[in-house]
């Protein structure tokens, strides 16, 4: 069964409480959120102080993807604020298992993330250091993008490389996806489905979370 991740990052910021008990009330699977620098990726989001409040608003599961030049520098204060996993990105850590080794001695759970650009080979190496591995289907930065199909292949071959390694990494998939393109990816290999403003504007986020969580390859 696929699990589902809403991206905060889509959420109405003006009520964030009550989008949080809402994603409770669904039993979504985890939340993701999104942190930007402004450097890595052409866009600021938030910090620390605000997934410190989320993780009071919330027993869910906090998945935090760091996109961000300098993420070892940041792992102590998301960790503290109640991050559950930390995901940063082989483009500034072409030699990650290191930072893996440092969350993990944090009691922290590690993914690493790679952009629609970098070739699968990259991060395969690597992948039996970490607890997923999360693969960009849009260009990091901003939500509400569309989904770039040609990242299908690159899930492939990282569902199948898992597999035959009999690894327990998962793999997560992040940008433009929709209850259209669900099945598409899970089908590829996808275990979490991040989906930011197809699920806080969906008509029915009930009946898109149960039609994600019920997806089987
Ligand atoms: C993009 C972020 C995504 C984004 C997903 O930089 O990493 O998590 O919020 O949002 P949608 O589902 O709207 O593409
Ligand atoms: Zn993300």
């Amino acid at each position: 069964m696929a699990r589902i991740a809403p991206s905060i990052l889509a959420a109405d910021f003006s009520k964030l409480a009550d989008d949080i008990k809402d994603c409770d009330s669904l039993n979504v699977d985890w939340l993701h959120l999104d942190i930007m620098d402004g450097h890595f990726v052409p866009n600021i989001s938030f910090g620390p102080s605000l997934v410190n409040t989320i993780n009071k608003l919330t027993d869910k599961f906090l998945d935090v993807h760091l996109m961000l030049s300098e993420p070892e520098k940041y792992f102590e204060p998301f960790a503290r604020a109640g991050a559950d996993l930390i995901t940063f990105h082989i483009e500034v850590h072409p030699e990650p298992v290191a930072p893996a080794k440092v969350l993990k001695e944090m009691g922290i759970k590690s993914g690493l993330s790679l952009n629609p650009a970098t070739d699968i080979e990259k991060v395969l190496p690597y992948l039996e250091h970490f607890d997923l591995l999360l693969v960009m289907s849009v260009n990091p930065g901003f939500g509400g993008q569309s989904f770039i199909e040609s990242v299908l292949p690159k899930i492939e071959t990282a569902r199948e490389y898992i597999d035959k390694n009999n690894l327990s990494t998962l793999i997560e998939i992040d940008g433009g996806i929709d209850e259209n393109n669900a099945q598409r990816v899970v089908d590829a290999g996808v275990d979490i489905l991040v989906i930011g403003s197809s699920f806080f504007g969906a008509s029915d986020r009930q009946a898109l979370t149960q039609k994600v969580q019920s997806l089987k390859r």
